[in-house]
């Protein structure tokens, strides 16, 4: 079975196809942060407008590119939420016309899905079941996984997700959007001498909460010299804190449940030191642990068409309603 998977939930356009052995044969990204880097974070009626410029010249690209034609297509998978909706409404309405057109069916995806499942398309898939921590900008969820559709929320964040908690602190450090990249690049330069809380972990559950990290980084800063010294040093401070966090709760979702699989993704899990942090975990509690490659960290079209073609493979099939959700818990 061939899958087009289509993503236009936030701030990237991405278009993929997916074969169910041979894996994927075109795998396209547009980034439309050089639009925003202006305002200094996403806006939604920009957002749209370039989703519908880019979507449909893409997917003719990914056709031609993987020599195929749109009779070889047998489904089409598309981000029906949570996302920003007229940025939603893009992809739904040209995934659910193109299905009309070409006489297959269309399946829903759920976008937070499609960053659990982005590690099977790695060469060695994590097994089910997992837990997964799922680390993205709108999202920080820790998920007992048993099978594709079989989600079970044992935590998440009360407040910021970890990637805005890193965006909002690098914006304060004076760094553009979207700044979860930059402030990792700023604490290389960073010395080890503040301690920042790690929120609650010295309390029993699995939930989260960085806003209170985002002002404790805001006061540091304040009290300082706000030297590019100091602001390396705050940044290294926040990331460790962030990282520290996160290793302990996943410690504890995989002691709880007794599982010995850890599969982080979402755009956080292409940092470097929660990688390495969340690893030290997993080889000292001898479990595996499971990353997407960096590229299929943050959003892409590749694992919306891979959920989608599990889903079709499935013998799921809906409606013709175009799905479109801004809010839409797993
Ligand atoms: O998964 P994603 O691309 O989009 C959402 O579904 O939200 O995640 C984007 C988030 C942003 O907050 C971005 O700053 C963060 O992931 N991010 C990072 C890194 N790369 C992306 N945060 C920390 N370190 C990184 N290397
Ligand atoms: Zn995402």
């Amino acid at each position: 079975m061939i899958v087009l998977g289509i993503e236009t939930s936030c701030d990237e356009t991405g278009v993929a196809l997916y074969h169910s052995e041979r894996g994927l044969l075109a795998d396209l990204l547009y980034s439309q942060i050089d639009l925003h880097k202006e305002y200094g974070g996403v806006v939604p009626e920009l957002a749209s407008r370039d989703h519908i410029r880019k979507l449909a010249p893409m997917v003719r690209q990914a056709l031609q590119d993987s020599g195929l034609t749109r009779n070889d297509i047998d489904g089409i998978a598309y981000t029906a939420g949570p996302g920003l909706i007229g940025a939603l409404l893009v992809g739904a309405a040209t995934a659910r016309g193109l299905a009309w057109a070409w006489q297959v069916p269309a399946v829903a995806v759920h976008h937070m899905e499609g960053h659990l499942l982005a590690p099977m398309l790695e060469p060695k898939p994590p097994e089910f079941p997992f837990v997964a921590l799922l680390i993205s900008g709108g999202h920080t969820q820790l998920v007992k996984v048993e099978g594709i559709g079989r989600y079970e929320i044992l935590g998440e964040s009360l407040d910021d997700a970890a990637g805005e908690a890193f965006d909002k602190t690098a914006k304060m450090l004076g760094l553009s959007y979207p700044g979860g990249p930059k402030l990792s690049a700023l604490a290389t330069r960073g010395h080890t001498r503040l301690h920042f809380p790690r929120p609650m972990t010295d309390r029993p559950g699995l939930d989260f909460s960085f806003s209170g990290l985002k002002t404790f980084a805001l006061n540091t800063l304040q009290a300082s010299e706000r030297s590019a010294q100091d602001k390396a040093d705050i940044a290294l401070a926040f990331q460790e804190a962030v990282a520290d966090t996160l290793t302990i709760k996943c410690r504890r979702a995989l002691q709880q449940t007794g599982l010995k699989t850890l599969v982080v993704a979402g755009g956080v899990s292409a940092n470097t030191q929660i990688r390495a942090s969340l690893s030290a975990m997993a080889a000292r509690e001898k479990a595996a642990i499971h990353f997407p490659r960096p590229a299929f960290c943050t959003d892409n079209g590749a694992m919306i068409a891979y959920a989608g073609c599990q889903r079709l493979l499935a013998g799921q099939r809906e409606a013709l309603a175009i799905k479109a959700k801004p809010r839409w818990p797993i």
